[in-house]
């Protein structure tokens, strides 16, 4: 028998539903999904399919209605929220559109403020903040503002932030919706041999076909069912 591997990302039967003045949208019906470690999964899909609402979901930003989720082994539902931002901070990492950067911190505090939150001691934190904009190429750029920085490279100091604190699994919403062609070809390439160096899974959301190439595996969603989809780079 082949060795009980965990997932590092699980969903079982997991339904959501979105409701607006009465109206309700069914966003994901049923759904199943699992990865593990060392798998980069390529979300495709057209906008409104559930994209944004399975990474949610699989972060522990928003319940299911249904069904279980799980990182790394742990339903992160069944836990209080103070345990679940503690389990977020340790397991996972959130790459976003708009990078999400704290203004007022420079590019290593913001890369080390997860790790401070959690209580590492300042000194490793700022170090593991070191080597994580060396290795995305900022290491000249470590007391530069977000302000002072382009697009690409605040990209690359929030790709290091998502890894600092070395999670299962790293989520990341459009990370390229805001940047030009070369900075996202730049930020997808750190951000895929970043992960498979700290053995870190990553769901990457886009609608960007060109970024199927990443990825492990496709995952094409239409209207929150998983459509048939070609082999990473393949044609639709
Ligand atoms: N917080 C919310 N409240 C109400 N409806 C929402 C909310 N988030 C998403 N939706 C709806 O759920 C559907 C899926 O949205 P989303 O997951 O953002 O799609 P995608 O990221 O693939 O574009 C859309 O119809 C959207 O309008
Ligand atoms: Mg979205």
């Amino acid at each position: 028998m082949p060795p009980h591997v965990t997932p590092a990302l699980e969903l079982r039967a997991v339904s959501k539903a979105y409701r607006i003045g009465g109206r309700r949208t069914d966003v994901l019906v049923d759904f199943d999904f699992s990865m593990d470690a060392g798998e980069f999964v390529v979300v495709t899909g057209p906008s409104g399919a559930g994209k944004s609402t399975l990474l949610h979901l699989a972060g522990g930003l928003d319940a299911p209605d249904r069904g279980t989720v799980a990182v790394a082994g742990r339903d992160v539902w069944s836990v209080g929220a103070g345990a679940r931002a503690a389990f977020r901070r340790r397991n996972l990492g959130f790459v976003f559109q708009f990078f999400n950067l704290v203004p007022m911190l420079s590019a290593v505090e913001n890369v080390s403020l997860p790790l401070v939150l959690d209580g590492v001691p300042a000194r490793s934190a700022d170090a593991r903040g070191v080597e994580l904009l060396e290795r995305v190429g900022l290491g000249d750029h470590l007391r530069h503002r977000p302000a002072e920085l382009s697009g690409g490279q605040m990209q690359r100091v929030a790709v290091a932030r998502a890894l600092a604190a070395r999670p299962s699994i790293v989520l990341a919403d459009e990370p390229t919706g805001n940047l030009d062609s070369h900075s996202s070809t730049e930020v997808l390439d750190l951000l895929r041999s970043l992960a498979d160096e700290e053995h870190t899974a990553v769901v990457l959301v886009t609608h960007d076909r060109d970024a199927v190439r990443y990825g492990t595996r496709e995952l094409h969603l239409v209207d929150g069912r998983t459509r048939p989809s070609t082999a990473p780079g393949g044609e639709v």
